[in-house]
């Protein structure tokens, strides 16, 4: 028997990126998995691929930084596929920059993505988890949750936010019997995320993922199955023991 056979999972951002891997990784352990994402072609084309493989999936279109979009989206995908045991918080977007010139709107979507979205997320699929007192969730921090850097402000500010949201709700929901950890990738490549950070530090003439890489302690960047085979674990009952954690997936990185 595989480890998430009957559990049902939802993965916000889960039409590309580190949320594709995400969903591959819980699927190919027996998960049902809805995709929900803005982007509803990419969640479309991510639940086909793993209908291919035998799984229930649905794709929906969906808006975290919307309650009611992401409530409704919930609900498509319980319809679908059933109560929801696992949710991961994966959507976000990154806007780089220096204070003195960043874009207030830049500062702004970030919080309505990485922030309000793991909020509205959250509030929409949990009160189920409670009820049946099981589930779980794992949220998408960033190493940038746990140090600052230059031109990341509002990125690190809202990344912060989701360590310390997690923490909080973990207190919470220890006595319902549900799990809330969060983790903390470093230099992740082959996103779209990753594509729109590099084209902006090019512009800016600050380092690219390539030229970040050899300073990595393990000597490269990282790829989105290897946060994904960390999600997984979060999400598996070998975790039994796990709350209010922010794992580090950085190749070394946070020591730095
Ligand atoms: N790539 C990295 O190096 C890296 C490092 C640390 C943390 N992370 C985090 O991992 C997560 C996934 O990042 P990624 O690199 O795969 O990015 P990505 O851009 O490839 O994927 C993000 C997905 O979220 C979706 N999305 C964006 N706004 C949304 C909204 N309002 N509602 C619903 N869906 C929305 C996008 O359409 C996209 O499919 C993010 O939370 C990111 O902050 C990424």
């Amino acid at each position: 028997m595989a480890r998430f056979d009957g559990r049902i999972a939802l993965v916000t951002g889960g039409g590309g990126g580190i949320g594709r891997a995400i969903a591959h990784a819980l699927a190919g352990d027996g998960a049902a998995v809805g995709l929900v994402d803005t982007r509803a072609d990419g969640a479309a084309k991510v639940a086909a691929e793993l209908e291919t493989l035998g799984r229930r999936a649905v794709g929906v279109a969906g808006d975290v930084t919307d309650p009611v979009s992401i409530r409704a989206a919930a609900a498509a995908v319980e319809k679908a596929l059933g109560p929801v045991d696992i949710l991961v918080n994966n959507a976000g977007i990154a806007r780089i920059g220096p204070l003195l010139e960043v874009p207030e709107k830049d500062w702004h979507d970030s919080f309505a993505v990485n922030v309000d979205g793991v909020f509205h997320a959250s509030r929409a699929v949990m009160p189920g988890m409670v009820a049946r007192r099981r589930g779980c969730v794992v949220n998408l921090a960033s190493w940038l949750g746990k140090r600052g850097a230059a031109n990341y402000g509002a990125y690190a500010a809202t990344k912060f936010a989701v360590v310390g949201f997690t923490q909080s709700l973990a207190f919470e929901m220890a006595p319902h019997g549900i799990r809330v950890n969060c983790v903390c990738p470093g230099l992740i490549v082959d996103t779209e995320m990753r594509r729109v950070i590099d084209d902006e530090s090019g512009r800016r003439g600050l380092p690219q993922a390539k030229d970040r890489a050899p300073g990595i302690p393990l000597g490269r960047v990282g790829y989105p199955d290897e946060v994904a085979r960390v999600v997984a674990f979060l999400c598996s009952d070998e975790a039994s023991y796990v709350t209010g954690a922010a794992y580090d997936i950085t190749g070394g990185s946070w020591m730095s």
